[in-house]
């Protein structure tokens, strides 16, 4: 299976780790995994000008770093969202990549999504989670899981260890 992580998170810390721990499992069960950091990448929002379901023809009007998400989009098996949470939600850069899948409809191939959410304090991220879910139903994409790790969690070698082991038995 083809996996695409889009890590939210632009510092290498708490939801970095996470990243890599899914990824670790993931390549350790045979998938080929890229990780596109979405977090450290120019995405605009969403226009809604329409030019993608008109003249553009699946192609956004705007040029920026999205250009470099689409093709995950259309060829990955898996999406796996990660990010920190940002007042209750995912990051801003996450939440343009996410919407901006607008121009091509839904994700073409993926069959499968994960959730990675990384907070300072337990049971903040309801809202990202709720969002996700209401996404994934949307686009017909079955849920493997949401992992959020809080506070001293974050980096814990006991909950990366599960990560992995999460991500192994995909
Ligand atoms: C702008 C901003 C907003 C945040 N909002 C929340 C929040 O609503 N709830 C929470 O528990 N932590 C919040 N945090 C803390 C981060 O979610 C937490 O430190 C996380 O582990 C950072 O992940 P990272 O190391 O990948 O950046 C916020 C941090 C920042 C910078």
């Amino acid at each position: 299976m083809k996996i695409t992580i889009l890590n939210g998170s632009p510092r290498k810390e708490n939801t970095a780790a996470m990243v890599d721990a899914f990824a670790e499992g993931a390549k350790e069960a045979g998938h080929e995994v890229d990780i596109l950091h979405v977090g450290r990448m120019k995405i605009a929002g969403c226009l809604g000008c329409e030019y993608c379901h008109g003249k553009g023809e699946g192609k956004c009007i705007q040029k920026d770093d999205m250009e470099k998400v689409i093709p995950a989009y259309i060829e990955s098996d898996m999406l796996v969202y990660a990010s920190p949470v940002y007042y209750f939600d995912v990051t801003a850069q996450l939440s343009a990549a996410m919407q901006r899948v607008y121009c091509i409809g839904k994700p073409q191939k993926a069959k499968k999504a994960a959730l990675l959410l990384s907070s300072g304090s337990p049971n903040t991220g309801t809202g990202a989670i709720e969002t996700y879910k209401n996404m994934l139903g949307y686009m017909g994409i079955e849920d493997f899981g949401v992992c959020a790790l809080a506070g001293e969690e974050n980096k814990s070698e006991e909950k990366l260890a599960a990560i992995r082991d999460w991500a192994k038995s995909l």
